[in-house]
């Protein structure tokens, strides 16, 4: 569609530059938000390009990205956001497992995302309604329903990040039960990766609606449940998310949970 062209070709803009950077991505300029939040000029220029190209074909949508913030349109029924580095740290060093991530939400729904990992020329794209897709392949989360064979996802809170404890006791619950636990570091991919059958599920707190707002649509169109952890609808503000497919969805939500 036109809409799906414009995200997509926003999302080529801003990985070109970060292609250029991430061969030399070991001598950027980085500066700190937090004891292990990084960001880097990377990231700013991949915001830029992106923020440029959808304002260009789009100027009255609003944007609500990671580095600069919210900017608000003439159209208020229309917000972009916009992650233009996940996985800012393997970026930096020098791991090809990293992507800009780009949601449209319409009437406060989820109503596109692309999510575009530049080092592998993936690019997992969906709108609502019209299925989920890796490059021009349809997509569909897994049809595994023995918990015992799937494989989850993770994250882990880096330094300065509240909630490690309980973190960890979720993913021993989980490395208890299951074929196994990953955590690779970019939270946008992890939803990529269920919407495309890689991994069963993906569990998380305290992300950003960044972090999850394409990989969400994603995950829906590839036919795949997402919610809280605790089942509760606000993922996308609700500071935690539980991606899986749907015939695990019920039991990843108790096992996480220790329920
Ligand atoms: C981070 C990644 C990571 C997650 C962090 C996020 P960033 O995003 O998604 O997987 O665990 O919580 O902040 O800062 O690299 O865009
Ligand atoms: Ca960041
Ligand atoms: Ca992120
Ligand atoms: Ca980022």
């Amino acid at each position: 569609s036109a809409l799906m062209t414009v995200m997509i070709n926003a999302a080529r803009k801003a990985a070109r530059g970060l292609i250029r950077d991430f061969g030399e991505s070991q001598a950027l300029q980085v500066s700190r938000k937090g004891a292990a939040d990084f960001v880097s000029r990377a990231d700013h220029k991949a915001e830029q390009d992106i923020f440029e190209e959808l304002s260009r074909a789009r100027p009255k949508y609003g944007f609500i990205m990671e580095e600069r913030g919210e900017i608000e349109g003439t159209d208020n029924s229309n917000w972009w956001i916009v992650d233009p580095l996940d996985g800012t740290t393997n970026f930096l060093h020098g791991l090809p497992h990293f992507a800009i991530s780009i949601a449209l939400e319409r009437d406060r729904q989820p109503y596109a995302g692309v999510v575009f990992n530049p080092a592998t020329d993936e690019i997992f794209w969906a709108e609502k309604g019209e299925g989920a897709y890796l490059n021009d392949r349809r997509l569909r989360v897994s049809g595994r329903d023995d918990l015992t064979a799937c494989l989850f996802a993770c994250g882990l809170p880096f330094a300065g990040k509240p909630g490690r404890k309980e973190a960890l006791a979720e993913a021993e619950r989980v490395l208890e039960k299951t074929a196994g636990v990953r955590r690779f570091g970019a939270a946008a991919l992890d939803l990529a990766f269920v919407a495309a059958g890689r991994y069963d599920a993906f569990w998380e707190r305290d992300l950003n609606s960044w972090d999850v707002a394409a990989g969400a649509i994603l995950v829906r169109e590839a036919g795949g449940h997402v919610s809280e952890i605790d089942g509760g609808r606000n993922f996308i503000t609700g500071g935690s998310i539980l991606a899986a497919n749907a015939e695990i969805y019920d039991k990843a939500k108790a096992l996480i949970q220790g329920a």
